[in-house]
């Protein structure tokens, strides 16, 4: 008997180890104008390790081995709380809230009533406004694995109805960064929580090198302020025909009307999926580092942005200019202006109902 529950011993360890095995440290980061520290969370798994600050919920760093074993830097970003702070423009690394991407015309009705919010992209809202959650201190408290972040955003504020609490908990494992999004309300909502990383797997350069493979057969093409035309169109014959690997820069200068108007890929597409758990949304490899990302979710969508508004003029760390198509990000996500599509998956949250939702994003080489 003894050698048998040893071996059930020894499944149950394998079976926590992946996350039992992440040291979790905190340090001060620096402090907003109004002297709240901002800190400093360190999750440390083997070579894996990630940074988040407390401002924004912002991935500062994350090490991935590439395939000769050398850690290296995966995410853009900034040095220090200061360039954070200066920068409302590329959401390097940040939680967004509380609904990510565009609401057309930033208004929106629910039960009858309109909601108008707060402009900050043309004439629509963009990441929840102008002080999103991406600009705001989040709570946080270490948890198994890594850390717990909450905030309370107030009813009103931006113009979104009720009182939501959020919360966001990174967890690294032996192979990948996940994070568990919570909320609830008082009032009718919508809600739409997403990570804004710009992933480099090479470390530096641009990505247009990256083999790219997205699970969707469709996306939702955009009018000229990139709101969704309510299409869901077929990526068949089309440069968002990403079903199987191929390179990010490989047809992105085609003369194609939807590229034009998102200056590159900045679309959403509509995932396949066939349950209610994480599946699979894209998968990036990187030849130079033999790097590999995959992006799993139980989101209907991810907005696949290419970095085309980077243009040099955004330092980014060591001070080195952050440059065109320097970072990719897949945001997974409810489509956007969602609260405006009624043909669109709802993003609406009720009082009594958990708006629950993960995403990892696992770590390779090869
Ligand atoms: C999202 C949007 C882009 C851009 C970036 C932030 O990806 O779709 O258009 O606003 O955020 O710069």
């Amino acid at each position: 008997m003894k050698p048998f529950l040893v071996t059930i011993t020894a499944l149950v360890t394998l079976a926590a180890a992946g996350q039992a095995a992440t040291t979790v440290s905190k340090a001060d980061y620096g402090k907003m104008p109004d002297g709240t520290v901002v800190q400093l969370y360190t999750l440390k798994n083997g070579p894996l390790e990630a940074r988040i600050i407390t401002f924004g919920g912002i991935l500062v760093s994350m090490k991935t081995p590439d395939r000769k074993g050398v850690a290296g830097d995966i995410v853009l970003g900034h040095d220090s709380l200061a360039d954070y702070l200066g920068d409302s423009g590329t959401y390097f690394g940040a939680l967004v809230g509380r609904y990510a991407n565009r609401i057309g015309h930033a208004a929106f009705s629910l039960n009858g009533v309109t909601y108008k919010l707060s402009k900050n992209d043309g004439d629509n809202t963009l990441h929840g406004g102008p002080t999103g959650f991406a600009r705001r201190v989040w709570s946080a408290k270490e948890v198994p694995g890594g850390v717990e972040l909450s905030y309370i955003s107030k009813d009103g504020e931006e113009g979104y109805p009720g009182t939501l609490k959020a919360t966001a908990t990174y967890i690294l494992t032996t192979n990948s960064l996940q994070i568990h999004y919570t909320a609830t309300t008082d009032k009718p909502t919508v809600v739409n929580l997403t990570n804004h990383s710009y992933w480099n797997l090479k470390g530096s350069g641009d990505i247009l090198g990256n083999q790219l493979t997205i699970a969707a057969d469709r996306f939702t093409p955009v009018d000229s302020g990139l709101i969704p035309t309510g299409e869901l169109k077929s990526v068949a014959g089309t440069p968002f025909d990403f079903r199987k690997p191929t390179a990010v820069g490989a047809r992105i200068d085609q003369n194609d009307p939807q590229l034009k108007l998102g200056h590159g890929y900045d679309h959403n597409w509509v995932l396949n999926r066939s349950g209610k758990g994480l599946e699979m949304a894209a998968r990036v490899e990187e030849p130079t580092s033999g790097r590999v990302l995959e992006v799993y979710t139980d989101q209907p969508g991810v907005q696949f942005y290419t970095g085309n508004f980077l243009n040099g003029s955004v330092k980014g760390k060591g001070g080195q200019p952050a440059n065109l198509h320097s970072g990719l990000c897949l945001e997974t996500q409810h489509f956007p202006d969602s609260p405006n599509k009624k043909s669109f998956p709802t993003a609406e949250l009720k009082p009594g109902e958990k708006y629950e939702t993960t995403t990892e994003f696992r770590f390779g080489a090869k």
